[in-house]
């Protein structure tokens, strides 16, 4: 990947997504589980440009979506209706209307409140809604609190009993139509354990509901597989996928997965460019011109991302704060990390950049977002472009008379 000429094309900071990367990524997880029935369903809201979805898309991927935005950003891309699939906590009643009306696969349910209300609208559409149920494991899937998910301590999900009775209600109704069962216990999984003891619950639970005549079609996984950001060890698709399938004996289901950072984190590399090196008593800054309000992880969750400086000289190495021009302490990429001595324009590139970066992005301190930029058999395009100050205030510009 030439970053300098990328730079030198469409500037920076720039995000630059490598789309063979992510081509081979999918295929090793559609293939992992070769010999069922499987939809991978790609967790839209780990990276939402339209030509990630569609690149997705082409190679016949589903999508899981958490907001009505995301499905419509789905359909866009030419994802089908029947491999679209609608999570989330708080969903509101139009867009579960919406959700209804466009007839995806199944919205995932996530409270028994909630299901009043697809039952409701339902009715009111007078249709049958298809809904699968989130069960919450308790199950600690050891990661971040933050994403840690599968837990009785998190919003997510609902727990067995709830959810046996759920689909007790679902399956008496005439507007509700349960066709699948899901969990997901949380993401940037590296132990395969949680997840194998999660999968044995809720086939359990299928197991006993299918005693009650309640047959499900689909075994919904949720997404979490881990990726390297740094020394992890890393769970293999096929581990995953086998420890999954060995709790599904004796049921015919499809598997439904929702990867997102699997599938697009290492294809995505954040290009920012030294402003200046500053010290401050022992202390040593590079600024560069990308910030928190482009890539947040870091200042968020404390994330690692391992950061490559495009010098001639790698060596000499001292120990420095990465940090953007945001008025924040937490402005950060990395601290007491070992780079290079940086002159002005020199290019750090910032690695594993492509789950929950740009999507996570914000106009903090008046900062247009970043260019997207798709690299596909050598060929670089454009897929999103900079932001500039009049997309800043465009919805603002009209109120300024009152
Ligand atoms: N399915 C559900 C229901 C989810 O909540 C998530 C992620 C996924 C699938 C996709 O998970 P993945 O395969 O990408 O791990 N912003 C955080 C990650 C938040 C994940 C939220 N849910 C980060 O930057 O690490």
């Amino acid at each position: 990947m030439d970053f300098k000429e990328l730079a030198k094309e469409y500037g920076t900071p720039l995000y630059v997504y490598d789309f063979d990367y992510m081509t081979a990524q999918y295929n090793e997880l559609k293939e992992a589980f070769r010999g069922r029935k499987s939809i991978i369903a790609y967790a839209v809201k780990a990276n939402s440009n339209l030509s990630v979805i569609k690149h997705f898309a082409k190679m016949g991927s589903g999508a899981d979506c958490v907001s009505i935005g995301e499905v419509r950003r789905a359909f866009l891309a030419g994802i089908p209706a029947y491999k679209i699939i609608f999570s989330g906590v708080g969903k509101s009643d139009a867009e579960i209307r919406e959700a209804i009306e466009r007839d995806i696969l199944y919205i995932n349910v996530e409270s028994e409140a909630e299901l009043g209300r697809v039952e409701l609208i339902a009715k009111e559409l007078n249709v049958a809604a298809r809904i699968s149920i989130r069960v919450n494991p308790n199950i600690d899937p050891k990661t971040h609190p933050y994403i840690s998910t599968g837990l009785h301590d998190n919003k997510f999900g609902v727990d067995l009993d709830s959810a046996k009775r759920m689909y007790i209600k679902a399956n008496n109704s005439q507007n509700l139509d349960p066709v699948g069962i899901h969990f997901h216990i949380g993401s940037q999984l590296t132990e395969l354990q949680p997840i194998r003891e999660a999968a044995e619950i809720v086939a359990d639970l299928v197991r006993s509901l299918d005693a009650i005549d309640i047959e499900l079609k689909f075994f919904d996984v949720g997404g979490g597989l881990g990726i390297k950001y740094d020394n992890e060890t890393l769970i293999q698709p096929y581990d995953y996928a086998q420890a999954i399938l060995g709790t599904l004996t004796g049921l015919d289901m499809t598997i439904l997965c929702e990867p997102g950072r699997f599938l697009t984190a290492n294809a995505g590399y954040f290009v920012t460019k030294v402003l200046y090196e500053k010290q401050n008593g022992s202390k040593k800054f590079v600024v560069v011109d990308g910030a928190m309000n482009d890539l947040l992880r870091p200042s968020l969750y404390n994330a690692y991302h391992e950061i490559e400086a495009l010098t001639e000289n790698k060596d000499d190495l001292r120990e420095v704060d990465i940090v953007g021009p945001v008025c924040e302490s937490g402005d950060f990429f990395a601290k007491d990390y070992a780079l290079p001595p940086l002159n002005h324009n020199d290019l750090l590139v910032i690695k594993s950049a492509g789950a929950y970066g740009f999507g996570m992005g914000s106009n903090y301190n008046t900062r247009g977002r970043s260019a997207e930029v798709a690299v596909e058999n050598g060929k670089a395009r454009l897929i999103r472009r900079r932001e500039n100050f009049d997309d800043l205030i465009a919805l603002e510009t009209k109120y300024l008379e009152d």
